[in-house]
């Protein structure tokens, strides 16, 4: 049973984050979707409400599931027997702090493997931030985020 950690703040998920989920469940047996509280990000949606969001998109994963969790994602990882750790680089520029953070986990547990994939393109210019400021100013980001991420940004933002 291979378990692999698919670790962000999704704040919110969007669907550039499901489809780096969707490759993730083609590759392992158990997906933990482990949602940072990051709190020097000072997330727009809560621990609760982001665990939420995700949780509403998990059907079509049946072997995705979701947590929450504090400290270093390497201890996480460690405690669900994890074997891997799964990012989406999006362009170039996201390397530089992934190959940062992968070296840096690397280090805290050498039995823990790092994987990026490519987003899939469409996706690759879409961030969490872009589509809270855009919806922020009255755009439409239906064709970012799932639909019921659209009604909690509507419902937050109103
Ligand atoms: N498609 C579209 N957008 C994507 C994406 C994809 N496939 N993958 C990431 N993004 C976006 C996110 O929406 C986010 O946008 P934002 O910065 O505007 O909010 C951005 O890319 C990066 O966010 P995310 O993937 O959520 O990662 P993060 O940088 O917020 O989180 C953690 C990084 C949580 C994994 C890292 O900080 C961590 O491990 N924290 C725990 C503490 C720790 O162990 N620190 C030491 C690490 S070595």
């Amino acid at each position: 049973m291979k378990t692999c950690i698919y670790p962000g703040t999704f704040d919110p998920i969007t669907h550039g984050h499901l489809d780096v989920l969707e490759r993730a469940c083609r590759l392992f047996d158990k997906v933990i979707v482990a949602i940072a509280e990051s709190q020097s990000k000072e997330p727009f949606f809560s621990n609760e409400e982001r665990l939420q969001l995700v949780n509403e998109n998990l059907e079509r994963f049946p072997a995705a599931s979701v947590m929450v969790f504090e400290g270093l994602l390497i201890d996480f990882a460690k405690e669900q027997s994890a074997s891997a750790i799964i990012r989406g680089l999006r362009a170039v520029s996201d390397f530089e702090f992934e190959f940062q953070m992968a070296n840096m986990n690397r280090h805290l547990g050498p039995e823990i493997e790092t994987i990026l994939v490519m987003t899939k393109e469409g996706y690759n210019y879409t961030s969490s931030t872009l589509v809270k400021q855009v919806a922020e100013y009255g755009a439409d980001v239906s064709q970012f985020v799932p639909e019921n991420v659209h009604a909690a940004l509507k419902a937050k933002l109103s």
